[in-house]
């Protein structure tokens, strides 16, 4: 669906590093190749042929007629789906499903309402130019109106624009949660990948920690709900207010505290030395960097109140963060590391990221405060904090420690079946009424033997098999089997309902 659209590009981002004029002689070759000889018709239409008009084409020429003269061989169609995304089979989806479930039921507990926006937002909505990673991997194109558009990377920009559009409106302070689809254009790791769901949840108007630390209590909510511990999880916490002061000791202007983060974090991947560039472009010197990355290697809030303070609010912070969080019972999940920024540009404060404690798999949650995003947007200012947390990483994780439930079954009650085609519309008034009364019922819709049947209402996992055979058909009635316990009644089709009843 949405992979279409990427599909049809008209222009591709520099993250395809295909600039526009290559992607039309791209797509020209695309279509000259598919057909052996040239058809006028369709080269000279717009220089971009869909599959279907190839596929049509390619028919036309194979047949008996004049124009199977020019011999094309179809091309087998590719059964991936494109790299970096996946398919969701009825298994795939269970799982899915089950885990936005577990979500959805922390966001309710802790009073949050669930909103949804576009997955194709306007490009402007992420361009931001403090060198982040997440903005030179979108996926980006004009749409055939010639709107600079983007498939979003993620859900925070897109939150910001709602809460603007209702121009003040919303009454504050506001806790909404999301599970959007996230498009980027990564480079394929463990746990990352170019499409991802993403729970957000969010808290807007609350200026003070206390907003910080319930997020942080929800998310630890979720890993205790689906049977993760703190030996197996931690969440590292820090403030940005941090580098902030530091970065005012040594008289380097403000505007240039998005920037520097976002290379501090950059630091965690690459030497100082493959960063010089970016530090030069920014008019930082290298010392600046040195002297931060040696106080963000600090690993205790004591440490880090010798460098900056005992009135440094960014001290006060943090520790006030720590308290709430000890109040919440969660001290046991938190781990302070000066060293964690994160590589958003917008974060102002409270920085967090959710870790696996064996250090095996990618980062499985982060976020922070952000009190300036809706000012660069020229909204007026709102304080905001929250965080995304991916669906790759928690699965990985749970099937590691074997903490995911069997998503074999089906979810069906009972499978009713005819035994000649005549009993059909008995079969047809049986399921109904199952379903009526609630049950989740597989009708078979064809001429099957009774052991395919019961073979088949096994592989569904399904509780019940209800046949409706020559003797049911004259009376009226069903012989339902209960296929775990054995037994067999015979009930009336009239009385269904309060069979249903019995058996919940
Ligand atoms: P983020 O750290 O970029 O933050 O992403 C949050 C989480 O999304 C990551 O910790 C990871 O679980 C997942 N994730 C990100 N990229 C990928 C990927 N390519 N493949 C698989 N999973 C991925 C944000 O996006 C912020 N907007 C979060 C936020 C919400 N901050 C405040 N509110």
């Amino acid at each position: 669906m949405i992979l279409l659209v990427a599909s049809r590009m008209s222009r591709c981002s520099s993250a395809f590093g295909i600039p526009p004029t290559s992607v039309t002689r791209y797509l020209t070759k695309l279509t000259t190749t598919t057909r052996t000889t040239t058809s006028s018709t369709l080269a000279s239409t717009s220089g971009r042929v869909s599959a279907a008009v190839q596929d049509e084409n390619v028919l036309a020429r194979t047949g008996d007629g004049e124009m199977s003269k020019t011999k094309l061989v179809p091309t087998k169609l590719d059964t991936n789906p494109p790299k970096g995304t996946r398919d969701f089979y009825p298994e795939d989806m269970r799982l899915r499903t089950w885990l936005f479930d577990q979500w959805r039921d922390v966001a309710k507990t802790y009073g949050f309402s669930e909103y949804d926006a576009p997955v194709l937002e306007s490009e402007a909505l992420y361009t931001r130019k403090a060198g982040e990673e997440v903005t030179q991997q979108l996926y980006n194109f004009l749409d055939k109106g010639e709107r600079a558009v983007a498939l979003r990377p993620e859900m925070t920009p897109s939150l910001a624009r709602m809460v603007m559009a209702k121009k003040g409106g919303l009454p504050l302070p506001l806790k909404w949660f999301s599970i959007p689809q996230c498009w980027r254009y990564e480079r394929m790791t463990r746990g990352r990948r170019r499409e991802h769901f993403q729970w957000n949840m969010d808290i807007w108007g609350i200026p003070g920690e206390e907003a910080d630390a319930e997020l942080l209590s929800a998310m630890v909510h979720f890993f205790k709900g689906v049977g993760l511990s703190s030996d197996d999880v931690g969440i590292k916490v820090n403030s940005r207010k941090v580098i902030g002061e530091i970065l005012t000791e040594l008289g380097i202007p403000a505007e240039k505290f998005a920037a520097t983060c976002v290379l501090v974090d950059k630091l965690e991947k690459v030497p100082l030395d493959a960063i010089q560039g970016d530090l030069q472009e920014l008019g930082l010197d290298r010392s600046v960097i040195e002297k931060l990355t040696q106080v963000l290697t600090v690993k205790s809030v004591a440490a880090i109140q010798d460098v900056l303070g005992e009135d440094s609010p960014a001290v006060q912070q943090i520790s006030k963060l720590l308290s709430l969080c000890e109040a919440y019972g969660i001290s046991d999940w938190i781990v302070f590391d000066a060293s964690v920024v994160r590589g958003l540009a917008y974060y102002t404060g409270v920085v967090f990221e959710a870790f696996d404690r064996k250090g095996v798999l990618r980062a499985i949650a982060g976020g922070g405060r952000y009190d300036k995003l809706l000012e660069t947007f020229g909204g007026d200012p709102t304080p905001a904090a929250g965080f995304g947390f991916g669906d790759a990483v928690i699965v990985e994780l749970l099937k590691e420690r074997n903490l995911l439930p069997s998503f074999d079954s089906v979810g069906i009650d009972t499978v009713v079946c005819a035994m000649k085609e005549e009993y059909y519309p008995t079969a047809l008034k049986v399921a109904t009424k199952l379903r009526q009364a609630g049950q989740n019922v597989d009708l078979v819709l064809e001429d099957k033997k009774t052991k395919w049947v019961f073979k088949h209402a096994d592989r569904l996992g399904a509780r019940y098999c209800a046949v409706v055979g020559s003797e049911e058909y004259e009376n009226g009635e069903v012989a339902i089997k209960d296929l775990t316990a054995g037994q067999q009644v015979t009930i009336s089709v009239e009385s269904l309902s309060t069979w249903v009843e019995e058996q919940s």
